[in-house]
C-alpha cells in the first residue's frame, strides 16, 4: 500500500504529510514534488513529479495505490497540468484518486470553477475510482493581510458583507489525511468549509480586539480595490482575480455552512480568532 502526494512542498501538501505521518507508516508515503532539493525534510520518500513533464509523472506514480491530487497553482495551465496527472495515474494503475477542488465548483461564480471542473469532468471519464475535495477558502488568504492592514491603519476589500465559510489550512490537510486513510469515500464530493461564516468586517473586529488598535473595514469597489492591490506591488492580473473573489464572496460564493469539514475531522474547523492570533504571533516571531 503506498500513499502519494503531489505538491507536497506546498503549503496545504507539507501540512498533508504531516498529518499522514501520524497515522500510517511513514515508509508508505511517497511525496511528488517539482523541486526534489526542497522536499529533503519531509522525512518520507520524495519522488519528482512536475505536472509540465509527463514523463516524470509515469516514474513516479508506479507503485502507487492513493494519489492525493492537490491542484497546481499557476491559473490557466492547471486544466492540463492535472489531465497530465490523471493520465499518468491510469497508465501506472493507481486505484484511487482524491483531487482538492473548490467549494460548489458546479455553481460558483469565481473564475477558478471552470479549471477545476474541467478536471472533475476528466476524472469521471478516466473511471479511475475518485473522491473530490472541494475546499473552501483558507483563512489564512485573509490573515495574511493583517501585516498590512495594521500598517495602512484599515483592513480593506471588496466583499461587502459576504459570509465567509474558510477554514485554516491545517483543516483541509486533516481533511485529506483522514479521507486517504479510511474507507467509504470512493466517488463521494465533500463540499468542505469552517463551521462559523464571518465577514471581513468581523475579521477587522477581531484583529482591532486581538490588537488593541482600532483597525476598520473599509469596503471598496472591486476595480478600486485591485488598484490598490496593484498599488501594493501586485501584478494587474492577480490583482483584479484577488478583487474578483472578494465580489464572488459578497454573493455568497465562499459561504457553506453543511459542517463537512468539521464531521469528516471529527472536531470544529479552527476558529477565525485562532488563525488571526497565529498570524499576529507570526508578524511577532
Ligand atoms: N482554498 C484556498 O483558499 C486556496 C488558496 C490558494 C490556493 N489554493 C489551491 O490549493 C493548492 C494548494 O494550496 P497551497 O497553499 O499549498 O499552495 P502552494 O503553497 O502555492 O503550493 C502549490 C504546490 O504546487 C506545486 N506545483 C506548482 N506547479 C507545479 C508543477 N508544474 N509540477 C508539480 N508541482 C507543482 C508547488 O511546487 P513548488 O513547491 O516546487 O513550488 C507547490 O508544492 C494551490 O496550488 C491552489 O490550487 C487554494
Amino acid at each position: 500500500m503506498t500513499i502519494a502526494v503531489t505538491g507536497a512542498t506546498g503549503h496545504l501538501g507539507r501540512l498533508v504529510v504531516a498529518s499522514l505521518k501520524t497515522r500510517v507508516p511513514a515508509d508508505i508515503i511517497v511525496a511528488l514534488v517539482r523541486s526534489p532539493a526542497k522536499a529533503a525534510d519531509l522525512g518520507v520518500e520524495v519522488r519528482e513529479a512536475d505536472y509540465d513533464r509527463p514523463e516524470t509523472l509515469d516514474r513516479a506514480l508506479a507503485g502507487v495505490d492513493t494519489l492525493l491530487l492537490i491542484s497546481a497553482s499557476e491559473i490557466g495551465k492547471r486544466a492540463r497540468q492535472h489531465r497530465n496527472v490523471i493520465r499518468a495515474a491510469k497508465q501506472a494503475g493507481v486505484k484511487w484518486i482524491v483531487y482538492t477542488s473548490l467549494l460548489h465548483a458546479d455553481r460558483s461564480p469565481l473564475n477558478l470553477a471552470s479549471e477545476h471542473l474541467a478536471t472533475e469532468r476528466e476524472l469521471a471519464e478516466s473511471g479511475l475510482p475518485h473522491t473530490l475535495l472541494r475546499n473552501g477558502w483558507y483563512t489564512e488568504n485573509y490573515t495574511g493581510s493583517i501585516g498590512g492592514a495594521l500598517a495602512g491603519g484599515a483592513f480593506i476589500g471588496s466583499a461587502s458583507d459576504g459570509r465567509i465559510s474558510s477554514a485554516a489550512r491545517a483543516d483541509f490537510a486533516e481533511a485529506a489525511a483522514t479521507v486517504m486513510t479510511s474507507k467509504g469515500h470512493i466517488g463521494r464530493t465533500y463540499e468542505l468549509a469552517g463551521d462559523t461564516a464571518w465577514t471581513l468586517r468581523d475579521l477587522a473586529a477581531e484583529i482591532s480586539r486581538q490588537t488593541g488598535s482600532t483597525i476598520p473595514y473599509r469596503d471598496m469597489p472591486e476595480a478600486e480595490y485591485a488598484k490598490a492591490l496593484e498599488g501594493f506591488g501586485l501584478p494587474a492580473p492577480l490583482a483584479q482575480a484577488i478583487a474578483s473573489w472578494d465580489t464572488g464572496a459578497s454573493q455568497g460564493a465562499l459561504f457553506d455552512d453543511s459542517r463537512q469539514l468539521s464531521r469528516l475531522i471529527g472536531r470544529p474547523t479552527t476558529p477565525l480568532s485562532a488563525s488571526v492570533t497565529e498570524a499576529l504571533q507570526a508578524q511577532h516571531a
